[in-house]
Parts: structure tokens; sequence; C-alpha cells
């Protein structure tokens, strides 16, 4: 399969370093399009893709074309991208809350996906999930899926209002939890740590409560239950916790962060 991805920004760039680097495409059927010289030169230097400023008739010798500007830059670059399409390409679009109506009427084409990945692909380490137009195929959605599974894992959605859904769960998700480690991480300097160690003591925590949530397969549920014996410190948190109502604000952030991707979706 040859793949151009348009757009070699944050997520652009990263999903290209992720495919080369699992040698899920290979460099010479990757194109890039990037207007800003400076990242062009860099990803492309960095991955061996051919890469080229602006959007042409090239792209017809490409099978998958990945969008990856900006929401504010689609509309251009669709009109751009419309004047060259070929029935056959497939269509990618990372871009948040641009709806799958809206990339049909702009680009005039079927066959179109959309995709929401988060930013730990950058070190391959994504979660990513799609949802496929009526006329994607059962083979370009496998296309799909190893695309973004090679830049960590990926899901198929049920329907479009799941990347709306996943959107506040797994794309936003890496800020909450940065919000958490910020948070862990101020407490451990108000208790004496230098920033360095403060940060691993963090780091180390969640990275490792993560790997044994997946290696014991149980609810997060279990596995608190386990670590709070009655009387203890873990216990004595979570009981403020519970008390000042955190699990009901963060579950009323998260529904607000759906409600801004449906308002954003056009
Ligand atoms: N970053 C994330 O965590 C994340 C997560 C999920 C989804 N997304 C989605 O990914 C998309 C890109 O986000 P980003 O953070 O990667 O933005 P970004 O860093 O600004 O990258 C977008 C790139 O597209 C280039 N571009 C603009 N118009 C173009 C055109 N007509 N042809 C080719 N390239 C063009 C821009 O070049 P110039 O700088 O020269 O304009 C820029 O380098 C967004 O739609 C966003 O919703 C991002």
């Amino acid at each position: 399969m040859r793949l151009a991805i348009i757009g070699g920004g944050n997520m652009g760039g990263a999903i290209l370093r992720a495919l080369v680097k699992v040698e899920a495409v290979s460099p010479e059927d990757i194109l890039l399009i990037e207007p800003d010289e400076e990242k062009r030169v860099i990803l492309s230097a960095a991955t061996g893709c051919s890469s080229q400023a602006e959007i042409d008739e090239t792209l017809r010798n490409y099978d998958l074309l990945l969008i990856a500007v900006k929401p504010q830059a689609a509309t251009p670059a669709m009109e751009l991208l419309a004047q060259w399409l070929l029935p056959h390409q497939l269509i990618i679009s990372v871009m948040a809350g641009i709806s799958l109506e809206t990339m049909k009427n702009a680009l005039g084409h079927a066959k179109l996906v959309r995709v929401m990945p988060n930013i730990p692909t950058l070190i391959a380490e994504g979660m990513s999930i799609f949802f496929a137009s009526e006329a994607v195929d059962k083979q370009e959605r496998e296309w799909v899926k190893t695309l973004f599974s090679a830049c960590g894992t990926c899901l198929e959605a049920k329907d479009e209002d799941a990347i709306d859904a996943a959107t506040a769960i797994s794309g936003s998700g890496p800020g909450y939890l940065f919000y958490f480690a910020e948070q862990m991480t101020a407490s451990a300097k108000s208790l004496g740590f230098s920033e360095t160690d403060a940060q691993i003591l963090v780091q180390k925590t969640i990275r490792g409560a993560t790997l044994l949530w997946e290696s014991q397969q149980v609810s997060p549920e279990t596995l608190r239950q386990q670590v709070s014996s009655p009387g203890g410190t873990t216990l004595a948190a979570l009981n403020h916790f519970q008390e000042k109502n955190v699990g009901e604000s963060i579950k009323d952030g998260i529904q607000l962060a759906y409600q801004r991707a449906k308002e954003l979706s056009t």
C-alpha cells in the first residue's frame, strides 16, 4: 500500500515516524506533503520518505491519503485535494471535529475514514479508534487497522458518535493523567523530594500501576480494593477523595469534554 501524509506536524510526523520505525510501510511507499521546509526536511531525512511542499497530481500515485492538518486548515487543504482524487483512493482523517459528512461534501468522495489518535502515538504507544464510511471495504479497514496498530493500539468504532466519545476518553485522556501527575508531583515536592526524584516517583508509579493492571486483567476497582487496607494510608487518601466527590468531578469533566467534541464536530 502506498501512503501520502498531508501535514507533517505533531500528529502527522508522529504517525510517519511510528510507521517507518515498526516497518509497517516502506519509506519508498510514503509521500509527505508539508509546506514548512524545516519540518519537511527533518522528517524526510529521519524516515527516508519522499516529500514535497504542496498538494498536486503526484497524489494520484498513492492509495491511502492521510489528512493531518489542523481543523482550521481543513477547508483549503480539502479544496486542493478534491481536484486530484481518484475514486479508489481511501481518505483517512485524524482531524478532530471534522465529520464524515463535512469531508464528503468538501471532497465529493465516498471512501472516508475518521480516526482519533492520541499523543503517545509519538512513541508508538498511541490509542486510536476509527470509523469508516459505508463505501470502505473490509480490506481497506484492515489497512487502517494495520497503520494505526503500528502507532500503538487501534479499535474500530461502532458509529461516528463513538469518535467524539473516544475524544473525551483516549484523545484528551493523556491531559487528565498529566493533571493528576502534576498534583502528585507537587505533593511529593512539598513532602521534601527534589523535582527529579518527585518526577521519578510519580512516573514509575503510574507506569507500574498501568503495567500491573494490564498484566492482571481485572477491573481497576478490584486493584484499588487490593491496595487499600482498612486503617491504612491509601484508604486515608481515597476516603478523602470520596468525601470531596473527586470521582464525580472527573466524570463531569469527561462529560464536558464529550459535549465540546460534539460542538466542534461540523
Ligand atoms: N496533536 C495531537 O495530540 C492530536 C490528537 C488527535 C488528533 N489530532 C489532529 O491532528 C491534526 C494535526 O494536529 P497537529 O497537532 O499535528 O497540528 P500541527 O502540528 O499544526 O500540524 C499540522 C501540519 O499541517 C501542515 N499543513 C497545513 N496546511 C497544509 C496543506 N494544505 N498541505 C499540507 N500540509 C499542511 C502545517 O504546516 P504549517 O505549520 O506550515 O501551516 C503543519 O505542519 C489536527 O487536525 C488535530 O485535530 C492531533
